[in-house]
């Protein structure tokens, strides 16, 4: 496991890293500094895709852009938002993760300059395409003109013209790294799980290569991954991998993430910690009994509660990959303390009382700000 006073060793005020070579060594114990290949982290195979993936995977939708919707991703970047500064601290935090043995990175078109930030890194680290494996999305154009602040962040369309151009654009950012090209957010409502156009050239990436995937969000998830198990075209099933928001607060896409599972569907979760409210920046007075309850069961195991959190979802026998959405090095590290974290009966009882309901999860979900 790494250890929490492990960091590469970057400079925020000047944005510049000392150490950035994942060939050599990139983390520090205290002044010592560990090779990369004593970090150790669990893999499994991400379903009928075949990829070899860390169980933990690293998102980069709070790396990639300064405006998110997590609680506190203001005062993570501390108002440093110059594109060089940004694609640093990305880098910097994309080092920390692969010396600790990330091999699943997650991207998408509208997560600013993400795919751009990550395929820099990739190429300037020199990171074999064969020994990392790389998902995106299409479906959401980036409209935010690099704002925290802008009226409209990003803009939906899961058209075949869409989907067309934004092949072309991830491709020709991420080359031959990219090797999961995921529906972004698709729903029952958006039609793109019965549009016959989208679904024949998804199968025609699919034929020349690229692994399929889909994210589902809203209270409906359960429902949109079923219908996406039922695609199928020329006798083939389209979609080798489907991501969803899964956490203790709202559970309920379980039993189709099993069902998919079951079928060698790969498993990926997002938003494992509730956009931040599972973590000790949720101060909201409503929350604050449960706030307690985790701060006691994550005491009780000695550990964080972002990182009881995330042990919870890796606790799910179907999951293959939970994402960190860290911003920093710090979060990350306190991140990726989970597959350590020992999930027992006692814990699992103990949670059971977190969960809201489907529709309360996603209506506070909504009201997040971007900042
Ligand atoms: N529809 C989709 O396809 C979709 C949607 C959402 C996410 N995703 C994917 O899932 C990944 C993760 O999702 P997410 O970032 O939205 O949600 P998340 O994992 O639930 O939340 C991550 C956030 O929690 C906070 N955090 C993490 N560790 C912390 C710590 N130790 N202490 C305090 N705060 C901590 C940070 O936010 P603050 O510091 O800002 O509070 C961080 O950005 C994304 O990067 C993306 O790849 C996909």
């Amino acid at each position: 496991m790494i250890d929490s006073k492990c960091s590469p060793r970057y400079d925020a005020d000047t944005g510049t890293l000392t150490n950035p070579s994942p060939g050599t060594a990139v983390l520090f114990r205290g002044d010592t500094p560990i090779a990369l290949e004593d970090a150790h982290m669990d893999t499994t195979t991400l379903g009928r895709t075949g990829f070899v993936v860390s169980r933990v995977g690293l998102g980069l939708a709070a790396l990639g852009r300064p405006g998110y919707i997590n609680l506190g991703h203001s005062a993570d970047l501390r108002g440093e938002h110059a594109v060089p500064v940004m694609e640093a601290r990305a880098h910097a935090v994309l080092d920390a993760a692969w010396g600790a043995g990330v091999r699943y990175f997650d991207a998408a078109r509208s997560y600013g300059r993400a795919e751009e930030f990550l395929a820099h890194w990739l190429d300037a680290r020199g990171i074999d395409p064969a020994s990392v494996t790389v998902g995106s999305k299409w479906g959401y154009t980036y409209t935010a003109d690099w704002r925290a602040d802008a009226a409209t962040h990003e803009v939906k369309e899961h058209s075949l013209a869409n989907l067309r151009r934004q092949t072309h654009e991830s491709r020709t950012l991420l080359g031959t790294h990219l090797d999961l090209y995921q529906i972004h957010s698709a729903t029952l409502e958006s039609g793109v799980l019965a549009d016959r156009e989208v679904l024949e050239e998804l199968a025609r990436l699919r034929a020349a290569g690229l692994r399929i995937g889909l994210s589902v969000s809203g209270p409906r998830q359960g429902e949109a991954i079923r219908r996406a198990l039922d695609v199928i075209v020329e006798g083939e099933r389209v979609f080798d991998c489907v991501q969803a928001t899964w956490n203790l607060l709202e559970p309920s896409a379980g039993p189709a993430l099993e069902q998919a599972h079951t079928l060698g569907v790969g498993v990926i979760v997002k938003e494992a910690l509730a956009n931040g409210r599972l973590t000790g920046r949720n101060d909201d007075p409503a929350f604050a009994a449960r706030r307690r309850l985790l701060e006691e069961l994550a005491a009780r195991s000695g550990t964080t509660t972002d990182a009881l959190a995330l042990a919870g979802v890796l606790a799910r026998p179907w999951v293959d990959v939970v994402l960190s959405g860290a911003a920093t090095i710090d979060q990350l590290h306190s991140n990726l303390a989970a597959p350590a974290v020992r999930w027992d009966e006692r814990i699992e009882e103990a949670v059971g009382s977190l969960a809201e309901t489907p529709e309360d999860y996603w209506s506070i979900r909504a009201r997040l700000p971007w900042n």
